[in-house]
């Protein structure tokens, strides 16, 4: 890599992140079904119609895991709790649950490795999907219930906690295009489901802050959002797309407010009284986390409300067909900062891609990865330069892993995973990370 650890100020964070049901292995410890599960078994919906059953079999390899992440000399691992582990009919705990949270939390802290936890990333009981998930009220008092029960076992062990992973994918993603998990295309739905993640956003951070634990944030997905061309039209797309992703959830949690434009286009689909939560969604926060990919070009188009379609760009990109564009990291701490944060620590909490890795006389040469670590790790730089307060890194991700709607095909790992043998191979990101690190 370009970057030494001494590039960075003092105290600096790098990690890894992953997430339950993408590596744990859900028929394991008495999980109960997830929202995923049924998603997967519906015809079309996944590459493959693969699942997190097995995954990475995390859930019994997880020492060898935190090795991994301790050998290459990181300070940190965000991963997430499955509710659907918790709590198998999303309301009653499975105490097998806690307890692997509780013996990872200790391999953690053994190897001296900071937990971050999240929460929630997408692992929804189908019980409560059979009441409507995240369209249905209720959800905020499930989701602090949830809270409270894994917090109350974990909780003064964590570094730091998140809420929600990416307000946007579990709302529009799942429930307007239809991508994931519950798979809905309803208008309705998704501006229920936005409000609704924000709300029990709100509640979550408040039970924690009754139970006393410390460094509570959220972590929101950001995709750069840019005209396709220079007509006016093109302009208002972006900016309509740009208030969708990169602004609602935000703005919503750090000043209580909607962008005006969605609250006149979804507003009569909010929740009768909507206003009134808005105290708890915006309850204070110690940091906010920021996932960060790629850019999206936006053009007009004809059809219904958001009239609106992402246009193919001329970038280089990664085996997901994302553009690699560096610049939207840089600019997306800088205008957080400036807009929402103010002088709260942002983190990166996800940042990688996904590339065609294979094995070559037992060795994976992802040269593409290094490539783009030190092209993103260098726009974090900038950032700092300019004093936003960008106080930690984590990678995405540290194993292949099951990349939910395209199934285990697409490989974020700095560490190969054979998904026949369960076999790791750390990749050349790995050991350039691990050099990096010592510098
Ligand atoms: C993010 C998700 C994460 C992973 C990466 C590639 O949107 O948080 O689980 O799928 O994308």
């Amino acid at each position: 890599m370009i970057h030494k650890r001494s590039d960075f100020p003092d105290g600096f964070l790098f990690g890894a992140a992953t997430s339950a049901y993408q590596i744990e292995g859900h028929k394991f410890g008495g999980a109960g079904r997830a929202m995923w599960d049924d998603f997967a078994a519906t015809p079309g919906n996944v590459v493959r119609a693969e699942d997190g059953a097995l995954a990475c079999d995390h859930y019994h390899r997880y020492g060898a895991d935190l090795d991994l992440l301790k050998d290459a000399g990181f300070d940190a691992y965000r991963f997430s709790t499955s509710w659907a582990r918790v709590m198998p009919d999303g309301r009653n705990v499975n105490p097998e649950g806690l307890d692997f949270y509780d013996r990872l939390t200790d391999g953690m802290l053994e190897r001296g490795l900071k937990p971050c936890a999240t929460l929630y990333h997408w692992e929804l009981p189908s019980a409560l999907a059979d009441q409507g998930g995240w369209r249905n009220r209720d959800i905020a008092g499930w989701f602090g219930d949830f809270t409270g029960a894994v917090m109350e076992r974990l909780g003064d062990r964590m570094y730091s906690v998140a809420t929600i992973n990416e307000f946007w994918c579990v709302s529009w993603l799942s429930h307007f295009l239809g991508h994931h998990a519950p798979g809905l295309r309803d208008i309705r739905a998704t501006a229920r489901a936005m409000h609704h993640v924000l709300l029990a956003h709100g509640t979550s951070i408040e039970r924690m802050r009754g139970l006393g634990v410390q460094n509570l944030g959220a972590v929101f997905n950001m995709e750069w959002a840019a005209p396709a061309d220079d007509s006016p039209e093109a302009a208002e797309a972006a900016a309509l797309y740009d208030d969708i992703y990169n602004h609602f959830f935000v703005s919503g949690a750090f000043k209580g407010t909607y962008p005006d434009r969605l609250v006149t286009a979804l507003g009569d689909h909010f929740p009768e009284g909507w206003q009134d939560d808005m105290a708890t969604i915006s309850a204070p926060l110690d940091w906010a986390g920021i996932n960060y990919y790629t850019r999206s070009l936006l053009a007009a188009d004809d059809g219904p409300w958001p009239h609106l379609r992402a246009v193919e760009g001329p970038l280089e990109k990664t085996q997901m067909g994302w553009e690699i564009y560096p610049k939207g990291l840089h600019d997306f701490l800088v205008r957080t900062a400036r807009e929402y944060t103010g002088d709260l620590p942002i983190y990166v909490t996800e940042n990688g891609m996904s590339n065609a890795d294979t094995v070559v006389n037992g060795a994976v040469d992802d040269a593409a990865r290094i490539a783009y670590f030190n092209s993103h790790l260098s726009a974090v730089r900038n950032a700092i330069g300019k004093g936003v307060p960008v106080k930690g890194y984590m990678a995405w991700s540290l194993l292949d892993n099951y990349e939910w709607a395209l199934g285990y095909e697409k490989r974020f790992g700095m560490v190969h995973v054979d998904f026949e043998t369960l076999e790791r191979i750390p990749k050349a990101s790995w050991h350039a990370f691990k050099q990096m690190l010592a510098g």
